[in-house]
């Protein structure tokens, strides 16, 4: 396989956050989702006058890849250009992208300012024991 270029998939992200609905919280998030195949899908949050129906950037990308028939990612990148820090994905999205990713993917998140998370996804969601249950009933 061809190393996976982080680089380029969070400047992806990066370009997903300029999608952003955010009126409410005027926080924009990008994310870029790369597939098992090479493809990478993008999403960004969509947010609602009813706040609590808001979709993270996260899932948001989850869902385009999944509705074009991936199962299967092995990278993400998460852009929060509203912000200099870094800021990482929240517990929904970490228990969602569990679904589709193994635990050692490697995932990349950054904030305006230079500074950038590099970790995985078993990282940022450890102990998944209930990561093995598809397929059993
Ligand atoms: N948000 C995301 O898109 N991803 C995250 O992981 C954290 C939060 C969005 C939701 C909301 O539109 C805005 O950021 C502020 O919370």
């Amino acid at each position: 396989m061809d190393t996976i270029n982080m680089d380029e998939l969070f400047r992806m992200a990066r370009a997903a956050a300029d999608a952003a609905y955010a009126p409410y919280s005027r926080f924009r998030v990008g994310a870029a989702l790369l597939s098992a195949e090479g493809t990478v899908f993008s999403g960004c949050n969509v947010e609602n006058r009813s706040y609590g129906l808001t979709i993270c950037a996260e899932r948001s990308a989850v869902v385009q890849g999944v509705s074009r028939g991936c199962r299967s990612f092995i990278a993400l990148a998460i852009s929060t250009p509203d912000s200099a820090e870094p800021v990482g994905p929240c517990g929904a999205c970490r228990q969602v992208l569990s679904e589709f990713m193994e635990s050692g993917a490697p995932v990349r998140f950054g904030g305006s300012g230079v500074k950038q998370v590099d970790t995985t996804i078993g990282e940022l969601y450890p102990y998944d024991s209930l990561h093995d249950l598809a397929g059993t009933i």
